[in-house]
Formats: structure tokens, C-alpha cells, sequence
């Protein structure tokens, strides 16, 4: 029985991975902060899940991981799908800092975590959900942007050292567009996806050893749109 853990399985996307994982075998270790909703989630599949309220930002997360996999009895994969951010058109650093704190501190120490757990077990898979944002810097949240660029380029920098050490650890980055969940903020959204249908092709992704995909697949024209258009013009769009 494959074993997975879900940092961030509370709601949305995370939430529909957990229920897709244990549908498909999996034994998983779901957790997250809000307590009434892991308990709530539970419920659903009592046979697959194992859950620990972890706050990703605070001491100890190495530590709970650990104990979740003891509990799993082993970890193939494990799944960043955490996520905090604000608009802020104001530039507030009161706004810009807890974003830093989930998006790019709770997101490397996880990483690095599942990285030196294959690492020794010789196998695995790393999967998280950064997000189109990360292609180009935004005005109306600038630390999130500026935090999914990070996620993107270190998992580059992780897909590079594992071939450098030969190691059998594959590492998808999904990379959505619009899902329909309490972190699609924008004012205009368009081509929202359901966050059933987001995690279905994450699935399929991480079944496939994929390296990038974008949620849902068209948005890979706009990632292409995004990436071609210069500088001088990006800046005043
Ligand atoms: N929805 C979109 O349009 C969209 C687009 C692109 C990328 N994404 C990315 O997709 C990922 C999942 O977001 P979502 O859309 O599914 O939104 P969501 O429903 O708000 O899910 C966010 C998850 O992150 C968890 N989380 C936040 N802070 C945490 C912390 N300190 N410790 C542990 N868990 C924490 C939340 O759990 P608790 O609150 O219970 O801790 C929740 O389970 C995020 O990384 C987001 O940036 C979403």
C-alpha cells in the first residue's frame, strides 16, 4: 500500500488530493492547522486517513512528520499544498511576511525534509503546488508572486541534484491557474477549474513522474504568453 503525507489537506486542493489519494489505495496523513476540519475529513475515509494538526510555520515540523510517517508505517510520497496569500495593494509588510513564512520557509524545511527521507530510502515523490503566479512578478501581491518564483526555482534546483546524485526521486510542480477555493482572490478569474478536477490532473502528474504541469492544461498558453512578453511591457501592463 503506497503511503502519502499532504501538508495543507484541510481545504481546497489538498483537501480533494486526500480524498483522490485514499479512493486510489493510498494511505494517507492529512494535516493542516484547522483542527475541526481534519477531524471533519477524517471521517470520510476513517480506513485511509491518519491526521496531526500541523502549523507548518511553528517548531517542530520536522519532528511531526516524522511521526506521522511512523504512523503511516513508511512515506512514498508527500505533497506540498500549503498556502497563505494576501492582496495588497498597499504594500503592508504585516501581509507580506506570513506569506514568506508558509510559501517559502514551511515550504523549504518540508522539502528538504521528504528530499533526505528518499534520499535514504533511495525513492519517492515530492509534489507541490506553486502556481502560475510564479512566472512573473505581480503588483497586487508581491510576496506571493515573488514566493511561488521561489518554490519553482528550487524545485529546478532539487530536479537537477537528484540526476547529479542519481537518485530515484521524482518531483512534480503543478502549477495552477485559477481553482476555485478561498485562495483564488483575484478580481477577475477566468478558466476555474473545480478543485476535484485541479487535483485529478495532479494525480495523473505525480502517477506519471511529470516534472511541470500546469492546472488546468490550457493554462500552459498562458504561461507561454506570460514568459514571452518583454520586460519594458510587463511593466506597464
Ligand atoms: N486556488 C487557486 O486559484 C490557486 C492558484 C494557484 C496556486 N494555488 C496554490 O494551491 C495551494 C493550495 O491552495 P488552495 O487553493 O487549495 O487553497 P486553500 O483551500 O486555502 O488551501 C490552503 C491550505 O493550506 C493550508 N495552510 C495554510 N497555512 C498553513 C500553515 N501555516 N500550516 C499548515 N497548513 C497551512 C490550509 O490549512 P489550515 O488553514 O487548516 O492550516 C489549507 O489546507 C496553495 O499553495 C496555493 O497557493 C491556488
Amino acid at each position: 500500500m503506497q503511503k502519502a503525507i499532504i501538508v495543507g489537506a484541510t481545504s481546497g486542493i489538498g483537501k480533494s488530493l486526500a480524498l483522490l489519494l485514499a479512493d486510489n489505495g493510498y494511505k494517507v496523513g492529512i494535516t493542516g492547522r484547522r483542527k475541526n476540519l481534519l477531524a471533519e475529513l477524517h471521517t470520510e475515509r476513517p480506513y485511509s486517513f491518519y491526521s496531526l494538526t500541523i502549523d507548518a510555520t511553528a517548531n517542530h515540523l520536522e519532528e511531526n512528520l516524522q511521526v506521522l510517517t511512523e504512523q503511516l508505517g513508511g512515506l512514498d510520497l508527500l505533497i506540498f499544498s500549503a498556502g497563505i496569500g494576501e492582496l495588497n495593494n498597499d504594500l503592508n509588510i504585516d501581509l507580506e511576511l506570513p506569506t514568506i513564512d508558509v510559501n517559502v520557509k514551511a515550504f523549504n524545511k518540508v522539502v528538504i525534509w521528504a528530499y533526505h527521507y528518499f534520499e535514504e530510502q533511495k525513492g519517492g515523490q515530492i509534489a507541490v503546488i506553486s502556481s502560475i503566479a510564479g512566472l512573473r512578478g505581480g503588483a497586487i501581491a508581491p510576496a506571493y508572486n515573488a514566493s511561488k518564483a521561489y518554490q519553482i526555482n528550487y524545485l529546478e534546483g532539487l530536479r537537477q541534484k537528484t540526476k547529479q546524485q542519481k537518485l530515484a526521486i521524482s518531483i512534480t510542480d503543478a502549477r495552477p491557474g485559477f481553482v476555485d477555493t478561498a485562495m483564488a482572490k483575484a478580481e477577475k478569474k477566468f478558466w476555474m477549474a473545480t478543485p476535484e478536477k485541479a487535483a485529478l490532473q495532479i494525480f495523473n502528474a505525480i502517477k506519471a513522474k511529470k516534472n511541470v504541469i500546469y492546472i488546468t492544461k490550457r493554462w500552459q498558453i498562458i504561461a507561454f504568453l506570460l514568459k514571452m512578453i518583454p520586460r519594458f511591457l510587463y511593466e506597464r501592463m
